[in-house]
This record gives structure tokens, sequence and C-alpha cells, in this order.
């Protein structure tokens, strides 16, 4: 069964065609990010517009190197939310055209959740129970994922996610955006022990807090004459970060008795929070799912390899779909 998958909730349109939900025939982005670094962050109207103009363009490019043809696909699944409402309506009217035209279901997927699909692709065993931990640049929400279906949220952020506070650091640090891959390639020359920036005492909550940390950054930063340490800085904020992330992580898999925890999201990336989490893997004798590099970012494969599950179980979504700018992690 071939599943054609749409994303478009932020800044990249996305568009990718799976096999049976986990083999990856094609999987492309155009990204918009170009035209907003001048800006320091996403604007929503420019997205948008990108969105219409080169949708069609990476649509025929997917179905060419998946060597396909638009009659041969069998299901479309989309992003419906969360995400920019402009952007995610260009995406899903696109679904719904092709649906209609091609006469084949719909489905409507819920970006959070493909974040941690993104490990099941090329992949075909069944590595449900577990806990996941989703970090990106709008959420950071660890979840307890009994089955594809039943997920129940365990902690989030209570101010910025993660990925929103590597960008901002690196707006102090005047580094660009955006912030995570540039304060990642920093840090690796820095030391990070030699700043100690506060990691939030939450308790016995599994919930995060970064918005305390990059005030923190702000006023050492202030606190400095011409030379700032910006290697030093990057290596100690990222280990602040990373060290809230995997020890919230690990409680979360103590206190439920899960041995397996999935990552996923833009932020899964970072070269110290995977050496960390396999680090800890070893040590406590966990296993540990990480995405490919490639499909740790926005993409579509995730969002054909889950849509393709969820018809597999419940059929079609109703036609009449829209966004869902605010979705939830608990909902489907
Ligand atoms: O999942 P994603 O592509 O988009 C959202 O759904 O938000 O994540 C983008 C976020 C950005 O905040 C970016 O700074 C962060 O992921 N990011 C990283 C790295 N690569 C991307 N953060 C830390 N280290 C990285 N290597
Ligand atoms: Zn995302």
């Amino acid at each position: 069964m071939l599943t054609l998958g749409i994303e478009t909730s932020c800044d990249e349109t996305a568009i990718a065609i799976v096999e049976n939900g986990h083999k990856i025939l094609a999987n492309l982005v155009a990204s918009s990010l170009p035209l907003h670094q001048q800006y320091g962050g996403v604007v929503p109207e420019i997205a948008t517009r990108h969105h219409v103009e080169v949708i069609n363009f990476v649509l025929k490019k997917a179905l060419k190197k998946a060597g396909v043809d638009l009659k041969e696909i069998d299901l479309i699944a989309v992003t419906y939310g969360p995400g920019l409402v402009g952007s995610l309506l260009i995406g899903i009217s696109l679904a719904k055209a092709l649906s209609l035209a091609l006469e084949v279901p719909l489905v409507a997927v819920n970006h959070l959740r493909a974040h941690l699909y993104a490990v099941c692709l090329e992949r075909e065993e069944n590595i449900f129970p577990f806990i996941g931990l989703i970090v990106s640049g709008g959420h950071s929400n660890l979840v307890s994922c009994r089955d594809i279906f039943n997920w129940r949220s365990l902690g989030q952020t209570q101010d910025d996610a993660a990925g929103e506070a590597y960008d901002k650091v690196a707006r102090i640090l005047n580094l660009g955006y955006p912030g995570g891959p540039l304060i990642d390639r920093l840090a690796k020359k820095g030391n990070p022990g030699a700043i100690f920036f506060p990691r939030a005492d939450l308790g016995e909550r599994l919930d995060f807090s970064f918005s305390g940390l990059k005030t923190a950054v702000l006023y050492f930063v202030k606190k400095q004459g011409k030379e700032i340490p910006i290697k030093d800085i990057a290596a100690s904020f990222q280990e602040a970060v990373v060290d809230a992330l995997v020890n919230n992580a690990w409680r979360a898999c103590q206190k439920y008795r899960v041995n397996k925890l999935v990552i996923g999201g833009g932020v899964s990336a970072n070269s110290r929070l995977r050496e960390k989490l396999r680090n800890i893997a070893l040590e406590k004798g966990i296993r540990i799912f990480l995405p490919q590099l490639d499909l740790c970012l926005d993409n579509a494969a995730m969002v054909a390899g889950l849509g393709y599950q969820l018809y597999q179980r419940d059929g079609e979504t109703k036609k009449n779909l829209s966004a869902e700018p605010n979705l939830s992690i608990e909902r489907l």
C-alpha cells in the first residue's frame, strides 16, 4: 500500500511516499528557512505563501523520485496540527483535493505523534510500549505510549520549548537562526563545565522549564566585558538543557517501569543529547531509539508512516477535517 504524506505545519513543505508504513520511497523537503533568517524566527505569512508556491513542484519531484504515478497512490496522510494555521491549511487543501480527484481515502495525522513514529520508518519491529520524548522548536513533551493509539502526557514545558531555548540563546549570542545546530557545533569546542547555569527544580514532576536558564545566560553575557567566552557559554548552556531532558526521560522510564525510550523532533538531532542518551541506555540497561538525522526535523515520511497505521485501524478520517493549530499530544 502506497501512502502519500503531506507536512506543512511550519516552514517546511514536505511530501513523502512510504510503502506499507515503513519503507521510504521518497522523502522531499523544501524549506523557506532562508526567507525567515533575517527576522530571527519563522514569519507565518511568509511560510504560508512559500507553501503555496512550491507544494505542487515538491509533489511532482517526490513522485518522480519514488518512480510512482499519482494514480498508484492508495492513501493520503496529512498533518492537521499542531502548527501555524495558514501553513497547515495549504497541506490540508492539497490533501483534500488529491483525495477527491484520485478517489482515495484521507487520514489526518498529529504532527507531534508523527515525530515519534520517525523511529519506526525503515524498521519493521513493534517497539511499543515505550516512553516518548518530543523535543522541537515549539514543544517539549514526555509521553507514555502503550500502543499506537493510547498515549498519555506525563510532562511538558511550563514556558519555553527546548528548541526555542536554543533559538533564543543563539539570538543572545548573535549567532543566527535556527540556534540549535549552531550552538551544537560551537559547544563541541567549549567546556561544558566552565559555567554552571541553573537547572529548574520542579520536584517530583516530569515537566520542564527553560526560560530561567535562558535568562541566566542573558545576565551572564551582560556581565562580561568585550571578550565573551562564547564556546564555553554554548557548551555549558547545552549541558543544562541536555541534563534536564535526559534526567526526566530516565525518571519517567523508572516510574512507569518501561525500558524503551523513543526520542523525536528537531532537538533529537543534537549530538550531545544523542551521546548522553546512548550513555544512559548502556548504564541503566534501557533501549534507546533515535531517528536517523534526516528524520529528526520536520518531514512527511513520518506523517505517511503514522497515517498508514491509523488507517489500518480506524479507516478514513472525515473529509471535512480542518487545521487544529493547538492540537494536543493526547489526541490522535
Ligand atoms: O521539529 P522541528 O524541525 O520543528 C518544529 O516542529 O518545531 O524542530 C526545530 C527546532 C529548532 O528550534 C532548532 O533550533 C532545533 O529544532 N534543532 C536543534 C538541532 N537541530 C535543530 N536543537 C539542538 N541541536 C540541534 N542539532
Ligand atoms: Zn516538528
